[in-house]
């Protein structure tokens, strides 16, 4: 049977799909989950942290190294945020699947991956040759060998004029991917 999903951590990188964060973010929320964001640096080029922490209700979490509010304590919010019932990485870019795959910890996100025990779902964004590119299929087959959930992309309309494989699953399919869990 599968146990109740509440708490997710949504997890954003630097792909031209990163504003569909926010209807993401809504939708678990219409089923009830309590999402709390993470962002890379990347993706904040693409949409704001400010858009996220008000569709979330929340502080969005990108700074490793952010001090607490009273500006003595640092925070260990990699570790808190450990304990989510779901890590769901959304969109998600050749670059942070590299990292992930390879153990890396260098920003905030990938530091939480591997410190976390959590169910991970990961749903690729990006331009059809990148998608098919060796070394990023092999990447995705390390993850997949090692438990991670894959949200795979679909054909349609990429952002660099083609139509092709890598645009990213539909916000209803992620989230469904991710509940039925
Ligand atoms: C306009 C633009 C769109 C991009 N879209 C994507 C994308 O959809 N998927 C992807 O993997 N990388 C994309 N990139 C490249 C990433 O932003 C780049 O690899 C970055 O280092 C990713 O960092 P992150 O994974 O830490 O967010 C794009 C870059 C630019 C400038």
């Amino acid at each position: 049977m599968s146990r109740k999903i509440n708490k997710i951590v949504l997890g954003v990188t630097g792909s031209i799909a990163a504003y569909k964060a926010a209807d993401i973010v809504r939708r678990f929320q219409e089923n009830g989950c309590d999402v709390t964001v993470v962002m890379t640096k990347g993706a904040a080029e693409f949409i704001t942290p400010l858009t996220l922490a008000t569709l979330s209700g929340k502080n969005v979490y990108s700074d490793m190294f952010a001090r607490g509010t009273d500006g003595q304590a640092w925070e260990m919010g990699h570790i808190e945020l450990s304990k989510a019932d779901a890590i769901v990485v959304a969109p998600a870019t050749a670059n942070i699947i590299g990292k992930m795959a390879n153990g890396l910890a260098d920003d905030f996100l990938t530091t939480l991956f591997i410190a976390s025990r959590a169910p991970i779902f990961v749903a690729p964004s990006m331009n059809e040759n990148m998608y098919k590119n060796a070394f990023v299929q092999a990447n995705c087959q390390i993850l997949k060998k090692h438990g991670v959930k894959f949200i795979e992309p679909v054909k349609g309309k990429l952002a660099c004029g083609i139509v092709g494989v890598g645009h990213l699953a539909d916000a209803d399919d992620i989230v469904r991917a991710v509940l039925k869990d």
